[in-house]
């Protein structure tokens, strides 16, 4: 019994399923020059578990959950351990029209709550113990919209993996047994030009997503010409379907006339968000991009590896 629990252990996932919540955060962090800073970073990401317990042990009901990622660019000397098979730098990808633009960012932390206060306070305590050794690169606090929709109005993350499927789509299996447990994580700013996108009827939204907007039912595939959001990021093989999960978030500063989404999918092969975009920005056929990104651009695009838990907490050693 105990060497199968060890193990489990070592295989043991972050909050990968968690589900989606009221709020959640997408914090990114850079972290800054020196043995010193990557010294204390170091400490700091070793320490994820007790930073969430400290909070945890507080909130009466509901979820409370954190997630760290780690970038290609950070991973050897935070970590000094090789590789995990897949993880390479975000590739920029340039359609006839459209960009899915790289940025930066060495640590992601994606913290998922009942509540904006808990996602602060894990915030605020997680960057006074980073002190001046990290740099914050973007910050968004998302919420759930009515019906679990997004801000483009259609119910956002219906067909996500569920029971089963949910961890074999999203965990490093055998495959890559030093990180047997972890997942690959991309994430995306996109900002949504509402204006444009309420004045189209309602039909030619349902056509660009895929969905009646109203009770949120799947059209049918396109087989040729211009596809829909859905159908370009159906990824089929001689495997079958391939699948990621999305915990897609909304977020929004109406004054300054800000409206977007969060995009935030977590797989077990990174190719496989890697070929949605990929559908998405160039083409299924070129040059017929998705018609989402008419309406929506995206304005970052980081990708990272988050480590089993016991990986992390190695770290401090
Ligand atoms: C489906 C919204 C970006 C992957 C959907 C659906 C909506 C939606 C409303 C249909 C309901 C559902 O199944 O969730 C958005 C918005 C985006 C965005 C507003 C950003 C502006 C992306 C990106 C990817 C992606 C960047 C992948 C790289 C998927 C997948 C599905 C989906 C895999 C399910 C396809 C299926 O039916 O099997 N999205 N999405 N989405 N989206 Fe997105």
């Amino acid at each position: 019994y105990s060497a199968v629990a060890k193990h489990d252990l070592k295989t043991e996932p972050q909050y990968i399923d968690a589900p989606l919540t009221s709020a959640a955060a997408f914090l990114v962090l850079n972290i800054n020059d020196g043995d010193e800073a990557m010294d204390k970073a170091r400490s700091v990401v070793a320490s994820i578990e007790d930073l969430l317990k400290d909070i945890k042990i507080q909130v009466n009901t509901g979820i409370f959950t954190a997630n760290l990622g780690i970038s290609h660019h950070a991973w050897e000397p935070l970590t000094r351990k090789p590789l995990p098979k897949e993880l390479k730098p975000f590739q920029e990808i340039r359609g006839a029209q459209h960009t899915a633009v790289a940025t930066e960012g060495d640590l992601f932390y994606h913290i998922r709550a009942d509540s904006v206060d808990l996602v602060v306070e894990f915030e605020k305590i997680l960057l006074e113990a980073f002190g001046d050794s990290v740099t914050a690169v973007d910050d968004v606090t998302g919420f759930r919209y009515y019906n679990g929709r997004d801000l483009l109005e259609f119910v956002d993350g219906t067909a996500n993996p569920i029971g089963l499927s949910l961890p074999a789509a999203t965990l490093v299996g055998e495959e890559d047994p030093a990180y047997t447990g972890g997942s690959y994580v991309v994430i995306q700013k996109y900002l949504h030009d509402l204006k444009d996108w309420r004045a189209q009827t309602t039909e030619t939204q349902e056509q660009i997503i895929g969905r009646t907007k109203f009770d949120n039912i799947e059209l049918p595939d396109a087989t040729e010409g211009q596809k829909s959001h859905k159908t370009l990021c159906t990824i089929q093989d001689a495997e079958g379907e391939h699948d990621i999960l999305r915990d897609n978030m909304p977020f929004a500063t109406p004054g300054k006339g800000e409206y977007g989404t969060y995009f935030i999918g977590y797989s077990r092969h990174l190719w496989v968000t890697e070929k949605m975009l990929e559908r998405m920005f160039i083409g299924d056929p070129p040059p017929l991009h998705d018609r989402i990104l008419d309406y929506s651009r995206a304005v970052t695009g980081v990708t990272f590896f988050c480590p089993p838990r016991k990986f992390l907490v190695d770290l401090a050693d």
